[in-house]
Order: structure tokens, then sequence, then C-alpha cells
């Protein structure tokens, strides 16, 4: 870090699948002009190298191994509005990773505690290297794990319905012919296995700020978030 520059104010938004937290992240960081971590996205670019490279996604020996071989990165969106870009090594793998099939598959390499450890250093890495003031992250275990001292926590989260729902919408726009009872029964087995697992299920951080967006407009949940992260930023020391 630079002498003299803060570092930067870490913003945690956690929640269950469908909550609304990647649109609310995105929106947050570029009004704020933060940098964007998608954890998620990590894990699922995990869930794709391992099925490519013929690794079962519960054998923990090759899965350590794969890890340190796989250079995740992201870049910016292609344009305003639109997602981060998310690399594997040269590849771009932004569409490649938000299948049914991948969204199982890093559900699965999730449970396992030696990805999850594997995988905390690159999401420090990446929310600190940030030359932004802050840096939002979003995942299941941020405010609890990743960065317990998180300067602000946000625990989003929506009907199950109502999550379904959205998560049906986004895939249809996409030309997936799942249907909402498809997503919702796939939500319910990853909220399920997302909660229970032994290793960082998904709870709030004991600080966690909790937000139900099942009522909530997506502008609504960013101007209630970005005016906390303003209001906290201005009482922070220099
Ligand atoms: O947010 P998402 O649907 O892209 O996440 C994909 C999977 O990764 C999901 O099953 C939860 C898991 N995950 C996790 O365990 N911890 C995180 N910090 C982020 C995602």
């Amino acid at each position: 870090m630079t002498e003299g520059r803060a570092r930067p104010f870490i913003v945690a938004i956690d929640g269950p699948a469908g909550a609304g937290k990647s649109s609310a992240s995105r929106l947050l960081a570029a009004r704020l002009g933060f940098a964007l971590v998608d954890t998620g996205a990590i894990y699922r670019a995990v869930a794709l190298a391992a099925g490519r490279a013929g690794v079962a996604l519960d054998d923990d020996g090759p899965l350590e191994r794969l890890l340190p071989t796989l250079a995740i990165r992201f870049a910016p969106p292609p344009g305003p509005g639109a997602s981060q870009r998310v690399f594997l090594g040269a590849e771009e793998v932004s569409e490649a990773i938000r299948t049914p099939a991948i969204s199982l598959g890093a559900s699965a390499v999730s449970a396992r505690p030696v990805v999850r450890a594997g995988l905390l250093d690159l999401q420090r890495r990446l929310a600190r290297a940030s030359e932004n003031r802050g840096s939002v992250l979003e995942g299941r275990d941020i405010g609890t794990v990743v960065f317990p001292d998180a300067d602000l926590k946000i625990f989003l989260t929506a009907s199950e319905s109502e999550r379904a729902h959205r998560r049906w919408l986004e895939l249809h726009a996409r030309g997936d012919p799942s249907t909402v009872e498809q997503v919702l029964a796939e939500q319910r087995r990853r909220d399920r296995d997302d909660s229970e697992r032994a290793v960082a299920p998904l709870r709030p951080a004991p600080d966690a700020r909790l937000l139900d967006s099942s009522h909530l407009g997506l502008e609504a949940v960013v101007e209630m978030l970005a005016r906390e992260v303003e209001a906290r930023l201005g009482a922070r020391p220099r």
C-alpha cells in the first residue's frame, strides 16, 4: 500500500442466491467508484476449470493442486451497465460460468474446505489491490470469513419466490429454457447446501446489517447502501 494512502474501504455484501447481490454490488461499486470483486464468479471459474481438467468436484487433493495453476482475474465491463468480464488465463469465461450446471458445480466446490482456504488470499488481494477508495465484495462469507473487519457488512436477502422469479427472468433473457419451478428447485438445493455446509455456511455476520429486498426496487437498495458507505467514509479518519 502506498504510504499515506488509507486502505480501501471494504463493503461486504453477503446473502443467498437471487437476493439481488450482483446487480446491487455492481451498481454500488460503479456509483462510488469502488472496485468490484464477485467472489461467486471465482468459485464458478474453479468449477469450470475442474470439470475441464477431469477433476471430481469433491476430490480434495487434485482440487488443491489445481487452484494455484488457475489465473482467475476480472476485467472492466464491455460497456456501461454491463457485468464485469471474468477470465481464466487468457480465455474469457464470463458466459461459460453462468450455466445452471456450473451453478451446481460451484456450490459443490465451495463446500470443500481446501477450496475455500485456497481462495482466501486471492479474494483479499483483489480487494486490497484496488487503486480506488474502496472495494465491494459480493459473496456468502465475506463478512464472516474473508473480511471479518469489513467497514460495512450487508446481508441482502429476499423471499424464496421473489428470488426464484428474478433468477428465472435473468436465465430466460439469456435464452435458457428452465421453468420457474426448475429454478426454484435448484435454488432450494443450493440454499440448503450453502447454509448446511460445515465450512463457512451462509449466515449473516453478527454485525451485518440485514436488508430484505423483496419489496424494494434495485435503485432503492443501491441508494440505501451508497448513503451508508458515504456516511461511514465521511466519518473515517484519513
Ligand atoms: O453467487 P454465485 O451464485 O455466483 O455463487 C456461486 C456458488 O459459490 C454458490 O453456490 C455459493 C458459492 N459461494 C460461496 O460459497 N462463497 C462465496 N463467497 C461466494 C460464492
